[in-house]
């Protein structure tokens, strides 16, 4: 497979004669791959059936006879405004009750069914003109499911997609009303179209009743991709990709996934730093110019699963954005770095964003490979030193990893329907797992619950909903908890309770929650933070709390935890385990980062400083590429 680079381009937002100096460019700096389209419906209909195609046609064939393969984006994220007209209940609406506005994107309620037959329509529309275009070669749904917190609406339309949606999963009243404990405070149904959402309730709703929503609203946004999917695939063979974003987890990316050929994600590292990561100050301060040295790669490590191994960075950041509160420039280097680091994991391309920067609208601030007046940005070497690099590197797979990370959707659901202390996040947890597991070096795969993970020599499960059926006959080293396998499906105790591991005596008996300042210290140093669960069972008990309870159950090499380790306790707990697998670790310094291919390790430096470590100096913002 051969990795490459690509843009993403805005035709309609420059003069026409613009087009070929900015195509030949792209294919000078190395460039393979353009991305056009995804929000231009104002341009491609500007009144109802008024259709405009004719530019698009033309910027194709500019684009795509200088060389460049090009994706088109459905324009869906961005119904125009006379959508509104014929449609006016089809805007998304909050959980205070309020629809949201037009003048952004991603105004639209996804269960709004003349909505999703006017994406129907345009879809095919696209796909009937463009795809047999021998330069498209990738078609992109939508942009960004879920981003601005728009998976989840109030309307009316979800409301009675949501009533049918529970009849068809519980079947009859008797059954939903049980499921979800509605005899408590008398909340019990007589019939479906009694249901309402849960929101503006006096106290706190029912938690299987917000959960059985999330569950419905993700449904809603793989119904709604599958419209256009489903279109694309008559008329192209051209992959179909989708472009997620980072931590977004109010869908089951999963199940989009499955209908799609790859997965895409975008990356914007020092972004997502400062809007969207629990650190300290300090961490933020030496990140500031790299972005958080595991955010990208557990994304590109999640992205990959959801994809079947077929994944891209569809826009990846390449000076200062304008959306996080605060927009550093990266350190020089870092465009070259973060490019590198996605295709040592995997990535098949990875596309800037975006070509130009745009001198109107929202992102006016937000850098470009070129500036407002067409001069190159920093960025732009760098993407030509990648694009060099890679004419030059052989064709290799990932390397297959030893220890896999079980992550989950409907986790990050429950647990935001029931958080029970209130820094309880699925993402995070994972996240800090996956941090942990860095730090000692490890290539982790991220898995879906229904992965079969006979390949792995490791396993980790924490804050798992259910515990997964997979983990029944596993036959290597898991670490499971805390929370794993303490709710059911519908999100109330199971009885006996859990975490209920085949093969390991142990019961959470009780759990509490902490405030920040909180500590439940180790018996041997180290200790847990926001969640402490008292375990009961005749299981080994590994490790304790300085108090004598245990703080860790086995049974051969099914190892329980029961509480959420600070940082480096996290690391010294997976040092232990690792080592019972016989999984080979390093500790790496503070900023370091390696990850392995079939044929080649990278080194990725983070740190604002130079790191020397086993014989070999990496710079900042630097990669080093060694055989295996
Ligand atoms: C992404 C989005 C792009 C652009 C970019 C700015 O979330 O897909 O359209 O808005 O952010 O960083």
């Amino acid at each position: 497979m051969k990795r490459v680079l690509g843009v993403c381009y805005y035709p309609e937002h420059w003069e026409e004669d613009r087009w070929a100096i900015d195509a030949a460019q792209m294919v000078e700096a190395g460039l393979k791959w353009v991305r056009i389209g995804e929000f231009a419906w104002s341009r491609l209909e500007p009144g109802p059936g008024d259709l405009h195609l004719d530019w698009l046609a033309r910027a194709i064939d500019v684009l795509g006879e200088a060389g460049l393969q090009v994706i088109i984006g459905t324009p869906t994220a961005t119904p125009p405004r006379w959508m509104l007209n014929k449609h006016p209940d089809m805007l998304a609406v909050e959980a205070e009750g309020n629809a949201r506005g037009f003048g952004s994107r991603r105004h639209y309620c996804f269960s709004h069914e003349g909505y999703k037959n006017e994406c129907r329509r345009i879809t095919e529309i696209l796909a009937q003109r463009f795809g047999k275009n021998p330069h498209v070669k990738a078609w992109q749904t939508d942009n960004e499911y879920g981003c601005h917190e728009t998976t989840v609406s109030y309307s009316a339309a979800a409301t009675r997609a949501f009533q049918d949606w529970c009849a068809q999963t519980y079947q009859s009243m008797d059954a939903l009303n049980r499921a979800w404990g509605n005899i408590f405070w008398s909340m019990e149904y007589d019939s479906f179209d009694q249901i309402a959402l849960p929101n503006l309730t006096v106290t706190e709703p029912n938690p299987a009743h917000v959960l059985a929503f999330r569950r419905f609203s993700s449904n809603q946004v793989v119904r709604f991709n599958r419209v256009q999917a489903n279109i694309l695939r008559q008329h192209t063979n051209a992959p179909l990709i989708h472009n997620y974003m980072g931590r977004v987890t109010d869908f089951d990316h999963y199940a989009v996934g499955a209908d799609l050929d790859i997965a895409s994600w975008d990356s914007y590292p020092i972004g997502f730093l400062s809007d969207r990561l629990e650190a300290t100050e300090d961490h933020k301060a030496r990140y500031l110019r790299q972005g958080d040295p595991d955010m990208q790669a557990f994304h590109h490590d999640l992205y990959r699963a959801v994809g079947k191994g077929r994944w891209w960075v569809m826009e990846q950041q390449p000076g200062p954005v304008n959306w996080a509160p605060y927009n550093p420039a990266p350190l020089p280097g870092m465009a070259r770095l973060w490019a590198w680091e996605a295709f040592a994991h995997g990535a098949e391309a990875v596309l800037y964003f975006r070509w130009r920067q745009a001198p109107f609208a929202q992102e006016q601030m937000h850098a470009g490979l070129l500036r407002p007046d067409a001069k190159p940005t920093p960025a732009l070497a760098e993407a030509c030193q990648v694009a060099s690099e890679l004419a030059e590197w052989p064709e290799v797979g990932t390397a297959n990893s030893r220890a896999a990370l079980i992550f989950d959707y409907a986790s990050c659901w429950a647990w935001e329907a029931q958080p029970q202390g209130a820094d309880f996040d699925m993402f995070r947890l994972a996240f800090e797992t996956y941090r942990a597991a860095r730090k000692l070096g490890l290539s982790l795969d991220i898995v879906a619950p229904d992965t079969d993970l006979s390949g792995y020599d490791m396993v980790l499960a924490p804050g798992l909903l259910e515990t997964p059926q997979t983990l029944e006959n596993f036959a290597g080293t898991a670490l499971i908890g805390p929370r794993t396998g303490s709710k059911t499906t519908d999100l109330s105790i199971p009885l006996p309770m859990g975490p209920n591991i085949k093969g390991l005596d142990c019961t959470v008996a009780r759990v509490e929650s902490l405030p920040p300042s909180a500590r439940i210290e180790l018996e041997n140093g180290g200790a847990f933070l926001h969640w402490f669960e008292e375990l009961d069972g005749n299981a080994e008990t590994t490790l304790t709390t300085k108090s004598g309870a245990a703080a860790m159950m086995r049974a051969d090499k099914l190892h329980y935890m029961a509480g959420w380790p600070d940082a480096e306790t996290y690391v010294d707990i997976l040092e232990m385990i690792t080592k019972k697998a016989e999984i080979e670790t390093t500790r790496l310094p503070d900023g370091l980062r390696r990850r392995d291919t079939d044929t080649h390790r990278f080194w990725f430096n983070y740190a604002p400083d130079p790191i020397t470590f086993e014989n070999r100096t990496i710079q900042p913002a630097d990669i080093k590429i060694e055989k295996l």
